[in-house]
């Protein structure tokens, strides 16, 4: 398990307990981390949920695919620099600390 940080749609900072193996996005819906919807249930289609990095780990987050950067390309939010689809990484010891702001609604 690693502590991870969200700051949901209202502003709202919720703090998590993520499970080694799982995706930052179903960490983050199993703790209930409101604005997530995860349409696709993390196959990289939805882009539901969109999240920007706040801070991250220092060792830097694990490189974006192509399939993951074509749809944040065509998500209704913009994407950002620091944009990323949360199903599309998985949760990690170096992961430890990382603060996501939830992009949905
Ligand atoms: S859950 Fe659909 S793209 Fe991540």
């Amino acid at each position: 398990m690693i502590k991870l940080t969200f700051i949901e749609p209202s502003g709202t900072s919720r703090q998590i307990d993520a499970a080694l193996g799982t995706s930052i996005m179903q960490a983050a819906t199993a703790a209930g981390v409101q604005g997530i919807a995860a349409e696709c249930g993390g196959a990289c289609m939805c882009a539901t949920c969109h999240c920007l990095v706040v801070e991250a780990p220092a060792a830097g987050l694990p490189e974006m695919t192509e399939t993951e950067r074509d749809v944040l390309e065509f998500t209704s939010e913009e994407m950002q620099e620091t944009s990323r689809l949360t199903c599309q990484i998985a949760v990690a010891e170096d992961l430890a600390g990382t603060v996501f702001k939830v992009v949905g609604r």
